[in-house]
């Protein structure tokens, strides 16, 4: 499958003149931004005694939706397949290096050096929520907190430059790839789309990951069953546990 062309100097220079086909399915948008909420929820609550078991639900919530990113990367549609983006850092160097060339590569689907970006943001959640699992059940000791710890911080420091990477591509390529993450689209020959969005299976998703937070809700522990509800633990009973 061919995923990389030249950039046509006859492409219309106005992108927004460029017809658009769809790229990213629906599944793939709602993993994105639940993930995005979910690392951001994640990180603001990590050092709060009080705000734990948000901590960990949103971290449970990024592993759950690598582990589904993973399948669909088998299953999903074109561009979502990992077979149509893993390439080796040869394939992103040369990208990088056209990118100073007056003919950049261009990718309708990520390109290889965004690539190893998302892969490492991939492996970095499985590390992180095993090690975070780890330490929150007591299993081992004292390095696998350094270790979560430390890979959250790397983590951190790889959205930066994964999202720097998007802005600069963006510009270069004059394609507002941040609302392709929004609505699917993608400048592009309609032959180089994908025919369904499977909204049904980010559905799905979206249900699960609701169901699941509502779980933890309900089981969170409520320190003052007269005043009910686990918004109570939040509220009162775990109030003076904040340790920040
Ligand atoms: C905060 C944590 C973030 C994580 C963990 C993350 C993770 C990812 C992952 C895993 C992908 C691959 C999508 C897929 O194929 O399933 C991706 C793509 C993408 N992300 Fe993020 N992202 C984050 C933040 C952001 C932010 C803040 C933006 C917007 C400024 C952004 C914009 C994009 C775009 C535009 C793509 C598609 C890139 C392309 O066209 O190749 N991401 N991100
Ligand atoms: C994948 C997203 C996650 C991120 C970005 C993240 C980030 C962090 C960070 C930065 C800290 C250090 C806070 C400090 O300075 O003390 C921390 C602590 C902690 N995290 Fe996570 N975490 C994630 C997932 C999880 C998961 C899945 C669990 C458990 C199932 C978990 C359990 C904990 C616990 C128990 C601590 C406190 C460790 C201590 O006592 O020092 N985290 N997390």
């Amino acid at each position: 499958m061919k995923t990389t062309y030249a950039f046509h100097a006859d492409a219309p220079a106005d992108p927004a003149a460029r017809p658009t086909v769809m790229v990213w399915d629906a599944p793939v948008r709602v993993f994105h931004w639940l993930m995005v909420l979910s690392f951001a929820g994640a990180f603001l609550t990590a050092e709060s005694e009080r705000w734990r078991l948000v901590h960990v639900t949103l971290g449970y919530t990024m592993a759950g939706l690598v582990g589904f990113r993973m399948a669909w990367g088998l299953l999903g549609t074109r561009y979502a397949r990992f077979s149509s983006f893993v390439r080796g850092p040869a394939a992103a160097v040369r990208y990088v290096r056209s990118l100073l060339s007056d003919r950049p590569e261009h990718h309708i689907g990520h390109n290889p050096a965004g690539a190893l970006a998302i892969l490492a943001l991939l492996g970095l959640t499985v590390a992180i929520g095993a090690s975070g699992w780890a330490v929150y059940n007591d299993v081992g000791s004292g390095w696998l907190e350094d270790l979560h710890e430390g890979a959250a911080n790397l983590m951190l420091a790889v959205v930066g430059v994964h999202v720097a990477g998007v802005l600069l591509a963006s510009r270069l390529h004059r394609e507002n790839l941040v609302m392709s993450m929004v609505n699917g689209r993608k400048p592009g020959r309609p032959e180089e789309g994908v025919r369904n969005a499977w909204r049904s299976v980010a559905a799905l998703m979206l249900m699960a990951v609701l169901a699941f937070w509502w779980v933890q809700w309900q089981g969170a522990p409520s320190s003052d069953p007269s005043v009910g509800g686990p918004a109570a633990s939040v509220a009162a009973g775990e109030r003076d546990r904040d340790d920040d």
